[in-house]
């Protein structure tokens, strides 16, 4: 047994997600609180001009006032140290949330009580039941009007097809709410208008069957609802499994109010006892132990520009395996070389420290050079081993970018490359034709928005863009020399491993150049 099992013991590194506005923000400020690893979240601060999350950093973020970059903070809590990964929050961003997931044992969702399930959150837990990652949720905002409890938990059950078991219960909501049930300690707990702006104020505990009580703090006619409602809720609900919860077929529902500090230390409390330390993961091969005594990660994202002031470019590395030590070399799988990782770093909201060591489920970032991508391993050089792909998206829309100034062709060359080389998009250029020139594939619309402005504001850079009609991208897998293939409607693109790509307008067109052309084999984008 190596001396740093009991650090990766205490480890539960997750994702927190939500459709904007939900509160995803505001309950990780309140995680950040309750572990003493901030002094005070935004919202106790009042003003909202005052308040901005910690995990937003870039400037679009605040504008938009959506979370369009992934945080990684770390902070401890009751003896657990816990990294959370904030996902963006807008739906044109699944691929970089689809990510981040990847590098995450388990998935916190947030849900507003009066919305129940948005279309982002229905994404989102899609990607989760695909992968079997087990799903925590939390339904928020039960200071205000919500709706019905039952019907919100059916939603979940209906939508993603797996079962849920409510932890606690709400008695009430709005200005009507009154606390929650308990259900593993068959108890109540009261919820005050002194919890507003509070920070961990304790809730006033007690048993189910203590009547008189009951009536006191909550009514009698809310005592006699909450009974029924609870009786229902036994016979009706799925039974606690465990196991279930933990292969992600069972998601554990709370109630509470982030904002109002309710229902925080139950999540917590449950959540961890409930989720794993970090899970192992499966290479091309085998099936890495996070306990093995030797360091394996990969890269998972990759961000330029965190820090203006620096123009620094960040990998972040989920660690799978072992310990990470500051000043050891490394092997890094993709380049076949032996590397220092430098400036090795974890976050704690803006704040970021130089460590010296981190284990397994940590995240950490380090001084990217140019040589990473999404998806590297890096490993140590007696041990080599190399985990499986992260999926790339097809890009579904393309445009043809031209830069409008050819003084600053330098800075328009080296922000195209970095940022395709975050994978917020896929750069193409057509064979022959200069740099000034490339065609640019995404996922989402929005992200050729983000890619304008963050090649004006990052790169000084402005320019022209084309609308291409193009849908479908295919590499050639076969030797096919692209100059001889018989084409038609079709354009002929290189990445900058000069790896060729057809874009086609229609499905019709793939299978006509197919017909067309004998011995051409095509596979989908992202394919080996
Ligand atoms: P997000 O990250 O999921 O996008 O949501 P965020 O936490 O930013 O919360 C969105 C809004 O909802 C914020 O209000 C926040 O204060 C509010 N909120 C969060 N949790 C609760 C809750 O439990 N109850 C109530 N009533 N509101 C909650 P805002 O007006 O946008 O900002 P601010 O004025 O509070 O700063």
């Amino acid at each position: 047994m190596n001396s740093y099992r009991k650090e990766i013991e205490r480890r539960r590194t997750f994702a927190i997600i939500s459709h904007p506005d939900a509160g995803k923000t505001t309950l990780t400020e309140k995680f950040l609180l309750y572990g003493g690893a901030i002094q005070s979240a935004g919202a106790v601060k009042g003003k909202a001009a005052d308040r901005h999350a910690v995990s937003d950093w870039m400037e679009m973020e605040k504008k938009r006032g959506i979370s369009i970059t992934s945080s990684v903070m770390q902070f401890e809590y009751d003896g657990y140290c816990i990294n959370i990964l904030d996902t963006p929050g807008h739906q044109d961003f699944s691929e970089d949330t689809y990510r981040t997931l990847m590098a995450a044992d388990s998935a916190v969702m947030v849900i507003d009580a009066a919305k129940g399930i948005e279309p982002q959150t229905r994404k989102l837990f899609k990607v989760c039941a695909m992968r079997d990652i087990p799903i925590f949720t939390f339904i928020n905002k039960l200071d205000h009007e919500a709706r019905d409890p039952f019907d919100l938990i059916e939603e979940l059950e209906k939508e993603f097809g797996i079962g849920t078991y409510p932890m606690n219960w709400p008695i009430g909501c709005g200005v009507g709410f009154k606390g929650v049930f308990d259900r593993v300690k068959r108890a109540i707990l009261t919820y005050s208008d002194a919890h507003r702006g509070r920070e961990r104020l304790s809730a006033i505990e007690c048993d189910i069957t203590d009547t008189d009580k009951l009536d006191q703090l909550i009514g009698e006619y809310e005592r006699r609802e909450l009974v029924d409602q609870i009786e229902l809720l036994d016979g009706a609900s799925f039974d606690f499994d465990i196991d279930k919860v933990r292969h992600g077929k069972l998601s554990p529902v709370f109630f509470g109010s982030a904002l109002n500090n309710f229902g925080i230390e139950t999540f917590l409390e449950n959540f961890l006892k409930m989720t794993t330390s970090p899970l192992p993961r499966k290479t091309e091969g085998e099936t890495i132990d996070p306990m093995d005594d030797d360091f394996s990660a990969f890269v998972f994202k990759i961000q330029a520009n965190m820090n203006k002031a620096h123009r620094d470019r960040i990998a972040f590395m989920r660690i799978c395996s072992g310990k990470f030590e500051r000043g050891t070399e490394y092997f890094h799988v993709q380049q076949g070389k032996n590397v220092k990782l430098s400036q090795p770093q974890q976050m704690m909201a803006q704040e970021r420290s130089i460590i010296d060591e981190a284990y397994a489920g940590d995240i950490i970032g380090v001084f990217d050079p140019g040589i990473f991508a999404i998806g590297d391993t890096v490993c140590a050089p007696n041990h080599k081993v190399k985990f499986e792909g992260i999926p790339t998206f097809a890009p579904e829309c393309f445009r043809m970018v031209e830069q409008l100034d050819s003084m600053k062709r330098k800075q328009f060359s080296k922000g195209m490359n970095q940022i395709a080389q975050e994978g917020a998009i896929q750069m193409f250029i057509e064979p022959g034709s200069g740099l000034e020139r490339v065609i640019v594939g995404v996922v989402g619309e929005l992200q050729f928005e983000v890619l304008e402005s963050r090649m004006k504001n990052e790169y000084g850079v402005e320019y022209r863009t084309y609308p291409l009609e193009y849908q479908h991208i295919r590499r050639i897998k076969s030797d096919s020399d692209p100059k001889k293939l018989r084409l038609f409607e079709v354009k002929w693109v290189q990445d900058f491993r000069e790896n060729n790509y057809l874009l086609f307008s229609s499905e019709w067109h793939i299978r006509h150049v197919l017909e067309a052309n004998e011995g051409l084999e095509l596979c989908e984008f992202g394919e080996e």
